[in-house]
């Protein structure tokens, strides 16, 4: 996730940009960069680290330039840097191009740009784009954007100029957002409204496929087969605070509604049709994977819930032992590590003290560092001997969502890669295929949102409540329970169900709410059987589980019906529901669910 602007009118363009980047530097801040037309040429500066870097270089120069295009990163394709930083340049300097999303078949289109000898300069997937504009401009830049818009695969939001065009930009958009702003003489471009709210309410939403032809004060709309489109201009009457959530209440919200996205983006061009995963940054020898006898999890909060899913599925998938810990208690713990270990560590920040202290800990004693975050230079990231990104963007709201969500899509690429590479994957089908199914599910369970809060509304009152689960819905419930105490402040506890009857059961009374996931086939009968205990003690019921499951619908209180998700997969549906659950609790008792109390981001410390 990145944030990119543009602007074409009679003021002075850079104030206008770093504005806007400012505006947009929730959608990522490890570099930012802008280019500019002046004197006949671009002028392009950019800067790893915070927009600030940027600014303070800046310093007033550019002054006289009209147009330009701006960025601010949050890195996928290389690390953040100074030349990964964009806008990026074409061969001839001439031609600038800023990028929001995926480029997946950036390596092949790479390589034959550069047989064809084009230069390139940084690591980014985003450089193709302007060596195409190049490669298929022959003096129009719109014809240009035009022929290479169907050679790509993946998602963008784009932004190209032109030394040649200095009175045109050119916007494409294709699964990541692009607005362009109307005021009288200018116009803008930028991935949301709040970027442009103090210039203009007027704008153009431009929808998957659409091209924006943009002249001072005129645009021009096409659909991807080039012809002209009509469309409504979308009036903003929301205030800024919340036009800076998208429109929803809370961060949290926005995040939970971003999972789709966040999904496709962290499974993009990973995926193969035959059921194999290419993970860039993860580089086991097929000698070294089938010489893992052991995996350690180690994370911290939500990241060691995900890690907690890893091991039943690593174990169940690979047949290897997993062993999982909170990273504050592995390092004190004095695990047995060796070369056979494979260390996996999980940070969304990729900078919890714990979390890299445990690193440490598995490196020295000789076991390999495999690292999920969501943070591309993180030190978790750099201090790895493997690294898989989840592409999830920034997450603000404290209590994780999409980057969890994002971790446990991880997981089933790293099983399918270490499948693939002992040799022995038999799953590996239907595992990717589900994958591939499951940011629609995802879709499709935000759709329980207004039955979600109703539910809510039942729960809030209430000081505890109790989760339960068997198998892969044992983690997600214990997820699903910290959500809860994060934001609700309402006690919660998660037990596996079959444990129940020895403690937990003792405080079930009349009226106390049950969340019952209910996902596994397997498991199914022996998870009615605990529901009914708790039901005989006088618990209200709430179960998620797929359609059809009749004999579970008829016993809960109430029922959340999940897509037909196979039981394997079932974790990275069934915690959606949850998330939601959890924050209109949370809205239904006043809570500042932003901002929790006593809680923190990123802990640093021990
Ligand atoms: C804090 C956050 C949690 C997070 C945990 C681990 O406690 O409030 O949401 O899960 O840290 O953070 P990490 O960045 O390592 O995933």
């Amino acid at each position: 996730m990145c944030g990119i602007v543009g602007y074409l009118g009679p003021r002075p363009a850079v104030p206008i940009l770093v504005q806007g980047l400012e505006r947009l530097e929730y959608r990522g801040y490890d570099s930012a960069g802008i280019a500019v037309l002046e004197g006949g040429g671009l002028l392009v500066e950019k800067r790893a680290g915070k927009l600030a870097a940027l600014k303070s270089h800046l310093n007033g120069n550019m002054a006289g330039a009209q147009v330009g295009i701006g960025h601010t990163r949050w890195a996928t394709h290389g690390r953040p840097s100074d030349v990964n930083a964009h806008p990026h340049l074409d061969c001839t300097g001439r031609i600038a191009v800023v990028h929001n999303g995926i480029i997946e078949n950036y390596q092949e289109l790479r390589q034959e740009l550069a047989a064809k000898g084009h230069r390139f300069i940084s690591e980014t997937d985003t450089e193709v784009l302007a060596h195409l504009v190049e490669e298929f401009y022959a003096g129009d830049l719109l014809q240009a954007v035009f022929k290479m818009l169907p050679v790509l695969r993946g998602s963008y939001a784009l932004a190209v100029m032109s030394a040649d065009h200095p009175r045109e930009l050119v916007g494409a958009r294709q699964d990541s957002p692009l607005i362009v702003g109307l005021a009288a003489g200018e116009t803008y471009l930028a991935s949301d409204i709040p970027a442009l709210l103090p210039y203009t309410r007027d704008n153009y939403i431009l929808e998957n496929g659409e091209v924006a032809w943009i002249t001072p004060g005129e645009v021009t709309v096409y659909d991807a087969n080039g012809s002209r489109k009509s469309k409504e201009v979308f009036h903003v009457a929301w205030d800024l605070q919340a036009a800076e959530k998208g429109g929803y209440a809370h961060f949290m919200l926005k995040e939970i509604h971003e999972q789709p996205r966040a999904l496709r983006d962290t499974l993009a061009g990973r995926l193969k049709d035959d059921g194999r995963v290419r993970l860039e940054g993860v580089n086991f020898t097929p000698e070294e994977a089938a010489a893992l006898e052991k995996v350690a999890i180690i994370a911290c909060g939500t990241a060691h819930y995900a890690g907690m899913v890893g091991k039943y599925l690593l174990e169940k998938l690979l047949r290897l032992p997993v062993e999982d810990d909170v990273a504050s208690e592995f390092r004190y713990r004095e695990p047995i590590l060796n070369e056979h270990t494979l260390g996996l560590v999980i940070s969304q920040s990729g900078e919890t003290a714990d979390t890299l202290a445990s690193l440490r800990e598995a490196k020295k004693a000789g076991a390999q560092v495999l690292a999920i975050t969501n943070v591309v230079g993180s030190s978790v990231a750099r201090e790895a001997d493997h690294v898989i990104y989840t592409w999830a963007g920034p997450e603000i709201a404290v209590a994780s969502t999409k980057a969890y969500l994002t971790q446990v899509a991880s997981l089933y690429l790293l099983a399918l890669h270490l499948g693939e590479k002992r040799s022995h994957a038999p799953w590996a089908q239907e595992i990717a295929g589900g994958l591939k199914d499951l940011p629609d599910q995802v879709e499709e369970v935000l759709k329980l949102e207004p039955r979600i809060k109703e539910l809510a509304g039942r729960i809030a009152p209430h000081e505890h409540a109790f989760f339960i689960g068997r198998g892969l819905d044992y983690p997600v419930s214990l997820e699903g329970s910290l959500k809860l105490k994060e934001i609700s402040y309402l006690h919660a506890e998660a037990y596996a169900a079959g444990e129940l009857k020895h403690g937990t059961l003792a405080l079930i009374e009349e009226g106390t709410p049950v969340i019952a996931l209910a996902t596994q086939a397997q498991l199914l009968e022996k998870m009615l059987s605990n529901i009914k205990e708790v039901k005989a003690r006088g618990a209200w019921v709430l179960a998620l589980t797929q359609e059809g499951n009749t004999a579970v619908t008829e016993e809960a209180d109430a029922v959340l019906y999940l897509p037909p998700v196979p039981s394997i997969l079932a974790p990275a549906v069934t915690v959606v529901p949850l998330q939601l659950l959890a924050y209109y609790t949370a809205v239904a008792r006043g809570c500042d669910v932003d901002k929790p109390r006593n809680l923190a981001k990123s802990v640093t410390v021990e």
